[in-house]
């Protein structure tokens, strides 16, 4: 099997001595190239903690991730949000995007950030494939839950990143719009050969996935 993401031994702890947190706790993973991995487990068992680890979201107390290979926390500050922003793309459940900008505009943003040239033609493509594109000028607070959660999932992927993402990213969304972006991200993974690490506490969604890890106290269980 052609891991992308190998984690060794990670751990991350919350709060102070008599009161800790073992969010992650000593974890072991590896996640297959080019698959859609479902994360599930029950609330407060480190599955968020987890995957802004995996991400370079946050920085763990001890322990290693490598993606395609590089250690990723030897990198620090700059280094690691470039290779962070060549490599991953992230959506949220509340979708986290910047309410003054237009759809266009934070979907770009990344692009800005990493100085890479912003091309048109591509972003309107990505735009259009999701399905926003007749929104691209609207704000986000005039776009419903589905509508922003498709800007989120274009500004992930507009950088083309190996690997996507993604927690409990249907959670704020009605059924119709949970298949519809379920629909792209499974896409994206079929035709595109991108690597989905999803989260989710949706037996059906789960059942879409080619691999599901089941996180309990910290560990992986399964
Ligand atoms: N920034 C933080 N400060 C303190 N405790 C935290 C923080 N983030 C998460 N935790 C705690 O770590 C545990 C795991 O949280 P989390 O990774 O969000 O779990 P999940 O996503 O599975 O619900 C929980 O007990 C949570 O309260
Ligand atoms: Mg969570």
């Amino acid at each position: 099997m052609s891991s992308i993401v190998k984690v060794e031994n990670l751990v991350k702890y919350y709060g102070t001595e008599g009161n800790i947190v073992k969010a992650v706790d000593h974890t072991d993973l590896e996640i297959e190239r080019g698959k859609f991995t479902a994360i599930i487990g029950r609330s407060g068992s480190g599955k968020s903690t987890l995957l802004h680890l995996l991400g370079g979201l946050d920085v763990p107390d001890s322990g290693k991730v490598f993606i395609e290979e590089k250690d990723m926390y030897a990198l620090r500050g700059d280094a690691l949000a470039a290779f962070r922003r060549e490599k991953i793309g992230f959506i949220f459940q509340d979708f986290n995007l910047i309410p003054s900008l237009t759809v266009w505009e934070n979907v770009v943003l990344p692009l800005g950030l990493a100085g890479k040239k912003v091309k048109e033609n591509d972003v309107s493509d990505v735009l259009k494939n999701i399905g926003i594109d007749d929104k691209k000028n609207a704000l986000p607070s005039t776009l419903s839950g589905g509508q922003k959660q498709r800007c989120a999932i274009a500004r992930a992927l507009v950088s083309s990143p190996a690997i996507i993402l993604a927690d409990e990213p249907t959670g704020n969304l009605d059924s119709q719009t949970e298949r519809e972006v379920m629909g792209i991200l499974k896409k994206c993974v079929r035709d595109y050969g991108q690597t989905l690490i999803m989260i989710t506490h949706d037996e059906g969604i789960a059942q879409m996935a080619d691999v599901v890890v089941m996180i309990e106290d910290g560990k992986v269980v399964k």
